[in-house]
């Protein structure tokens, strides 16, 4: 089928992420400066609306399934003030959307910023702009001073996610409810609360949350269509029991099927030493620690998403690719990283480059022919 006809299939009913592509792929944060990269090197990702729409593109011309922005509202000090410039999602993804045919567009919404009666007409309008390619990221916020930026406190953990299912059970009944409704909630009231037109996706548009505490998964599982993980790279066995036991999770308490999917970053080079020497260089030479430091302290504190006392080892991979699961090496072992994140049970992955553009356009050369002939793709 052409890419043309393809879109149109997806218009009418479905979402890129429904394809049977063994490994769906995705960009993660090139809406924001730095990417996922905490370091000072050159040619890492400076947010402008030219180079956040060169990667949408780029991803577009290889039929990536996803693009998902961070919400991000403050950087996290240090030399690089990590993550401190960078577009807000929904009016990204109303852009990128427009700009766009294929993949699915993400905005990540941090619950306590954004009215539900907005996020709703706010998501309609991008699923209208984009041909119902629209994916709502929910995030309840962790990053304790961005919150505080709206005026009212951060409130305690396990509440955030009761307030989430709240305010997206307003949400879905709007987008599914012909009848205006009134709700009277712990952390929400609404009168009369009226949305026309619904959106192109019916019945509602597909919902992500990466929660990583055992709250966050719950809500994930009774709630969300695509679910992300944060694992121990050194350790893919225990990756492939914990998403087993997301899946499980979903379907045996809450009868529901979920997409599980992880972030990963992408450092290729001809030789598997290249590429290693160039990891030290940007991670261990040039990577901001300051930031780093701060990002996981303020992640330790606030949110449940890393066992207590993996934040130090966690430090490199977060300033290598915020965390995710390191593809380094050659072509062929790109190839095969993504062959094992496949294997352990993953439906997709969100990626990164350091050199965000350069290394993407290397990806579409050499790595997608390679992965249609490994038949992941
Ligand atoms: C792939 C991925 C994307 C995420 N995107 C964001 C984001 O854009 N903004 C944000 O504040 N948190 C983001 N998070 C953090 C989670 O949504 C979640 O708040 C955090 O991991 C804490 O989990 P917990 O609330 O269950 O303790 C992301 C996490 C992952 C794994």
């Amino acid at each position: 089928m052409t890419t043309e006809k393809k879109v149109e299939a997806l218009r009418r009913e479905t979402s890129p992420l429904f394809n049977d592509r063994k490994i769906k792929l995705g960009t993660f944060s090139s809406n924001l400066s730095g990417g996922c990269a905490i370091t000072t090197i050159d040619g890492v990702l400076e947010v402008t609306w030219p180079n956040t729409l060169t990667l949408a593109r780029l991803a577009d011309e290889m039929e990536f399934e996803a693009l998902v922005p961070v919400g991000r509202w403050r950087g996290f000090g240090g030399v690089t003030n990590f993550n401190g410039a960078g577009f807000e999602c929904f009016s990204w993804a109303a852009g990128i959307g427009a700009l766009t045919k294929y993949p699915a567009v993400f905005a990540t919404s941090h619950v306590p910023t954004i009215h539900p009666i907005m996020a709703a007409k706010q998501a309609t309008t991008i699923d209208h702009i984009s041909g119902g390619r629209f994916v709502l990221n929910i995030v309840t916020g962790w990053h304790k001073p961005e919150i505080e930026m709206f005026g009212a406190p951060l409130i305690e953990h396990d509440a955030r996610y009761e307030m989430a299912a709240e305010w997206l059970h307003i949400i879905k009944r709007m987008w599914t409810e012909d009848d205006e409704f009134d709700f009277e909630g712990r952390y929400y009231q609404v009168k009369g609360a009226y949305l026309d037109p619904k959106p192109i996706r019916r019945p509602y548009p597909v919902i992500m949350n990466a929660g990583g505490s055992e709250k966050g998964r719950h809500f994930a599982a009774k709630h969300c269509d695509v679910a992300f993980v944060v694992f121990n790279p050194a350790d893919l066995d225990g990756a492939r029991r914990h998403i087993a036991a997301y899946r499980k999770l979903a379907r045996e308490e809450y009868g529901r099927d979920i997409q599980v999917w992880a972030a990963s970053y992408v450092v290729q080079r001809e030789t598997e030493k290249e590429a290693r020497d160039f990891y030290n260089y940007y991670v261990h030479e040039k990577g901001d620690w300051v930031a780093v430091t701060n990002l996981v302290e303020t992640m330790g504190l606030n949110a449940q998403t890393l066992p207590p006392g993996a934040e130090e080892a966690m430090k490199e991979h977060f300033i290598a690719g915020w965390g995710g699961y390191p593809l380094v090496g050659t072509n062929d072992q790109v190839v095969e990283g993504l062959a094992k994140l496949s294997d352990i049970g993953l439906d997709g992955t969100v990626m990164s480059w350091p050199r965000y553009e350069e290394g993407m356009r290397q990806f579409q050369k050499v790595t997608i022919p390679a992965l249609r002939q490994a038949g992941l793709r």
